[in-house]
């Protein structure tokens, strides 16, 4: 019986949630991660390798995955339901979206959800009435008190360091996880940044029970991307990544003519329209399933920077904790002494 109140919450060997990336973490992913001690997680779009914005149909592909991860895994798993801007129909990030795959994971059983993209309160009590785990996604500290007070199981902070969309409001992880954990009871799970064992134990140094590790995961054979996004987080290196201001949300992608133009866009003052216009004629099915590394948008982390190599998920797991004993050591050794 381990002492980590994040592990014995969900039911995990590991404290490391794989966190979920639109379009590329489907079952085959999640299902290595939860196999190999951590917990995979079902993302948006997952499986998929054409666009849909028929709600059913995006429902349906949803049910489907659950389905193959359970036949993959006896282990826990999650599902992240993003919950989407109330009255905005056109797209993925529409309530509608959510409501019907909330149903979806419900029908079907899902042990843990990962809520994000949206206020807690929307999906909370429906899911924990229903005897589900709920993890919510937050950006601040007082988001996280606001996610406790409605009753969520933990919270996920994810720093400005992350891949993917978060709020504008760019708080780091070194910040966020110890002004959280200073805010909150439950608990903490700590995104944006992590790819090793020291970025682990400094999470946990910093006051978190376990990591959400994005970008790490995009270079595995499990994961759905694009060989060549795959290859493009391996090699890129240093300042790899550039936050994008959409609106309510910054999404961290990888640097490219894309974000070159975009930024540019913004810059000379082009109209919401013309911006509207330009992401969604480049989108992340683009970059992310099509592998249009230049032209499509490819959300990722800083991190992508610390990523070597293509290797099994659960090599992912092993090297993140197996490294850690040496980690704390090296640690121990730079603490002055008197
Ligand atoms: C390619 C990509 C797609 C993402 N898509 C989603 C998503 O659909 N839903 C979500 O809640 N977060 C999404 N994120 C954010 C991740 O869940 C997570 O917070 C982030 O990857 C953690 O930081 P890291 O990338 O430094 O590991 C995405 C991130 C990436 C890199």
């Amino acid at each position: 019986m381990t002492t980590n109140r994040l592990c014995n919450l969900i039911g995990i060997k590991y404290p490391i949630i794989q966190a979920p990336m639109n379009w590329i973490t489907g079952a085959d992913l999640a299902a290595a991660v939860s196999n190999a001690g951590g917990l995979g997680t079902i993302g948006p779009n997952a499986g998929a390798d054409t666009v849909t914005t028929d709600v059913d149909e995006t429902a349906e592909r949803l049910r489907r995955q659950i389905r193959k991860v359970k036949g993959l895994t006896d282990k826990p798993f999650a599902v992240n339901f993003p919950i989407g801007i109330e009255g905005v129909e056109q797209s993925e990030g529409g309530r509608k979206f959510s409501e019907k795959c909330v149903r979806v994971g419900l029908e079907e059983g899902v042990p843990i959800a990962i809520t994000s993209v949206g206020p807690p309160q929307v999906y909370t009590r429906l899911l924990k009435d229903a005897g589900v785990t709920v993890l919510h996604a937050v950006s601040t500290a007082n988001q996280a008190r606001k996610a406790e007070e409605i009753g969520v199981d933990a919270v996920v902070c994810e720093g400005y360091e992350g891949g993917g969309h978060k709020a504008t409001t760019e708080m780091a992880t070194m910040t966020l996880i110890p002004l959280a954990a200073n805010a909150v009871r439950i608990p903490i799970i700590a995104a944006g940044g992590i790819a090793d064992a020291r970025g682990m134990l400094a999470a946990l140094a910093l006051g978190a029970d376990g990591v959400y590790v994005g970008t790490r995961f995009i270079a595995t054979h499990e994961c759905d991307a694009h060989p060549n996004v795959k290859n493009a987080v391996v090699q890129a290196s240093d300042v790899c990544t550039i936050s994008v201001d959409k609106w309510m949300v910054a999404g961290r992608d990888l640097k490219s003519p894309f974000t070159d133009k975009y930024l540019e866009l913004k810059k000379t003052g082009a109209s919401m329209a013309e911006l509207w216009d330009f992401i969604s004629t480049h989108t992340m099915y683009m970059g992310l399933v099509q592998g249009d590394t230049d032209w499509g948008e490819v959300p990722c982390g800083q991190s992508a920077a610390m990523v070597g190599q293509i290797v099994s998920a659960a090599r992912v797991i092993e090297e993140l904790i197996n490294e850690l004993p040496s980690a704390l050591e090296q640690l121990r050794n730079r603490i002055p002494a008197d």
